[in-house]
């Protein structure tokens, strides 16, 4: 078994990709912490606890960072709609919060598991800048951090030059980029294109009349319109279970390399904008795993088994 660490601000991708970690046969999730993104922390952690429960588990959901380091909060509602799950408003899970703080019982979680914990980032990475802050040990225990945040080879898309989880505490990014974790940067460009459901799968996933098929589809409604709409793209992007599927299953990124990536932090125009030095002008050592190219049809078959 291996051991796994989400963070997550969870709304409705988010809750995809968590769905996938817990029903892998071979993953044990040792927690998830829920972090201010989306949606407000509270209602992350809400919907990530609905999740747990609708996979017949009892993983602890702890309630983190509430606000990004430095910044004001910025909400994708019009993504995600209001419950951050397309207006499901699904009922409340029966498995409370788990007590205690979620940046410390990551800590806790890294140091129980020394090179024995996966960690996978869905949200902005303000629980995790705080953690290497509080306990900067933990960067060198944890086995490999995959992280969906960033865009190497694309535009953005909160604004031309940034994707959401960076744009939102680029400090925190900064600081986790610096900090030595092993660290995969799996950008927005993979969820695009043909990494989109289409359709006919959107009609096939259906078809497996699964509660977890239909999850998936039904609490993507809005972030499905809102991509046709305003995307022009076909059917439902997937950012964080495209991270997920790479996590889960390495091989998924066909090809990938080390790069020295930093984070802008100091401008409007382009905040959050991870810069990738492909051509290692800046003479800086490598501090990130840059993911080109994954694999659509072995994600897409790894999502549709979680689903079954
Ligand atoms: C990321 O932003 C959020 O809206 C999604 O959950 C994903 O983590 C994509 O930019
Ligand atoms: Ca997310």
């Amino acid at each position: 078994m291996r051991n796994f660490w989400i963070d997550t601000d969870t709304a409705s991708d988010d809750a995809v990709a968590i769905l996938m970690a817990l029903r892998a046969a071979d993953v044990n999730v040792l927690g998830i912490s829920a972090v201010s993104g989306n949606i407000p922390v509270e209602k992350g952690a809400r919907n990530a606890r609905y999740t747990v429960e609708l996979c017949g588990k009892k993983t602890p959901v702890y309630m983190g960072a509430s606000r990004p380091l430095l910044r004001e909060p910025v909400w994708a509602y019009f993504f995600h709609g209001e419950d951050g799950m397309g207006n499901m408003n699904y009922p409340e899970a029966t498995l409370p919060v788990t007590e205690g703080n979620a940046v410390l019982a990551f800590i806790d979680a890294v140091r129980a598991h020394p090179g024995d914990i996966t960690l996978v980032t869905l949200g902005p990475l303000t629980n995790i800048a705080l953690a290497v802050r509080i306990a900067p040990d933990i960067a060198k225990k944890i086995s490999m951090c995959y992280t969906m945040g960033g865009a190497a080879v694309t535009l953005g898309n909160v604004s031309p030059a940034a994707e959401f989880n960076i744009y939102v505490d680029p400090e925190a990014a900064g600081i986790v980029f610096h900090s030595g974790i092993p660290l995969m940067m799996v950008g927005w460009e993979h969820c695009r294109g043909e990494a989109n459901l289409n359709d006919e799968e959107m009609a096939m996933v259906r078809s497996f009349k699964t509660p977890f098929a239909d999850f998936a589809l039904d609490c993507n409604a809005t972030a499905i319109a809102t991509n046709q709409k305003w995307l022009g793209e076909p059917g439902l992007s997937l950012p964080d279970p495209v991270t997920m599927a790479v996590a889960l299953d390495p091989a998924i990124c066909l090809h990938h390399g080390s790069c020295y990536v930093d984070v802008d932090t100091t401008s409007e125009v382009t905040r959050g904008m991870t810069v990738v030095d492909q051509l290692g002008v800046t003479n800086q050592p490598a501090n990130i795993d840059v993911c080109w190219k994954i694999n659509v049809a072995r994600w897409k078959e790894l999502l549709y088994q979680s689903l079954k």
